[in-house]
């Protein structure tokens, strides 16, 4: 994940603190002919050294009435355990896949028999994410390659996906907030100047094919970049997705936003709306906030982070959805950032505490993930 360089200015602050919701687990069951509505996905991540099985794994995220799960990669394993099971699945092709595939429609073919036609239907893989992050580096030539080759490589594996009559497979790319220029005021979002090269056509083939833009987005990195540079920056309950008092109406357009994510979230929408896309969908690729970090890390705790988590789950699986101030009622698919602590990262300690679950399937702390039930879908 990437830091969110965003100077984000507030107005109108006035919130009464809200009492910290504590939320045990619950395990709804699902009648089988009952589906789940904006349904709540969880990325699970794995590298960690300490990890329980696939299987383990699976049984973990049935329990925590997960609707979705997200895939770093295509494992076989993985995807035949979920076969059956009422989780939609989104896979990954690695970044060092992505030239060769480009290059070659046979090479694509090949990773859909391997990856989602082994496994389909039985498997409810609904994406295929091409990369990573891939527009995040861009400094060697071998990266820039990568990035050139994005949208021709998901053009073929959706060609081949086509080709077998498959309809409700997505194919799309999850992008950090770097690739933003600028994200404040909402209004003013726009990409990087440099980035415009390679959004276009990626916004162009989004749109054609009716697919979501996949972010990344960290209102933590966000918070903690303003903090670090100034004391009285984004509050801690905007940024927790606390309901409360406190507003920021953006200046141009008049929107009146009560949470960071939203605004994170329609910068966006703005920026793309500058490059002419005015209503390619959005999906969070990943967000949360870390149970723990390095002393410096100031914000990174267990109460932090359950209130964020909780606060994310309740505003995503709203029904009728909530949008956001620039996309009222939109459905926004949701990822949260993650299931388990990954010991194998680098970086500061917060980068090796987003889990949700201890390696023994306990809770790091409560989560409920309520999974409305709408019988008639
Ligand atoms: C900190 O942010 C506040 C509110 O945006 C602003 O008024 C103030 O000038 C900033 N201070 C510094 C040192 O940047
Ligand atoms: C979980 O959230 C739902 C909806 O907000 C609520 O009805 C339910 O009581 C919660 N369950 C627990 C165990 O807190
Ligand atoms: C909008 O962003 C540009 C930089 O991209 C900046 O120069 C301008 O001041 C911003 N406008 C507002 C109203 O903040
Ligand atoms: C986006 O897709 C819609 C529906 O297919 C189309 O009408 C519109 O022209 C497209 N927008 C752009 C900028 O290509
Ligand atoms: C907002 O705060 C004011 C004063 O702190 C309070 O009187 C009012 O009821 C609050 N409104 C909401 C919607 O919480």
């Amino acid at each position: 994940m990437i830091f969110a360089f965003a100077f984000f200015h507030m107005q109108n602050h006035k919130f009464t603190k809200m009492a910290l919701l504590f939320l045990t687990f619950l395990c709804l069951i699902t009648s089988s002919r009952a589906a789940i509505l904006n349904r709540i996905g969880i990325n699970y991540g794995r590298l960690g050294n300490n990890l329980p099985s696939p299987a383990k794994s699976i049984e973990l995220l049935q329990s925590m009435n997960a609707g979705r799960v997200k895939l770093y990669d295509a494992d076989h394993e993985i995807l035949h355990l979920l076969s059956g099971k009422n989780i939609e699945v989104a896979i990954t092709v690695a970044n060092d896949e992505i030239s060769a595939i480009a290059s070659n429609q046979h090479l694509a073919d090949q990773w859909v028999y391997e990856h989602v036609l082994a496994h389909y239907p039985s498997t409810k893989i609904r994406f295929v994410l091409v990369g990573n992050e891939v527009l995040s580096s861009t400094n060697t030539v071998q990266d820039m390659q990568i990035a050139k080759d994005l949208v021709p490589a998901m053009r073929r594996i959706k060609n081949t996906i086509k080709s077998q009559g498959i309809r409700n497979i997505k194919v799309g790319t999850p992008l950090a907030m770097d690739m933003m220029g600028t994200t404040f005021p909402p209004s003013n979002g726009s990409f990087k100047p440099e980035m415009r090269e390679l959004m276009i056509p990626l916004l162009k083939y989004l749109n054609g094919t009716r697919s979501f833009f996949f972010v990344d987005v960290y209102p933590y990195f966000a918070w903690a970049e303003s903090r670090a540079n100034n004391q009285t920056g984004i509050d801690l309950g905007f940024a927790l997705l606390r309901s409360g008092n406190m507003t920021y109406t953006d200046p141009q357009s008049g929107l009146v936003y009560t949470d960071l994510l939203d605004q994170m979230l329609d910068s966006v929408v703005y920026a793309m709306a500058k490059l002419g896309y005015d209503d390619v969908m959005l999906a969070i690729a990943e967000t949360g906030w870390p149970h723990e970090g390095d002393s410096d890390e100031f914000g990174a705790n267990k109460e932090n982070a359950a209130e964020y988590n909780n606060n994310l789950i309740k505003k995503m699986s709203a029904t009728p959805s909530n949008g956001t101030p620039a996309r009222p009622g939109a459905v926004i698919p949701t990822f949260i950032f993650s299931m388990y602590d990954e010991n194998q990262k680098y970086g500061p300690a917060t980068e090796r505490h987003w889990g949700l679950m201890n390696p023994d399937g306990s809770a790091v702390y409560a989560v409920n993930i309520t999974g409305k039930v709408n019988p008639s879908d």
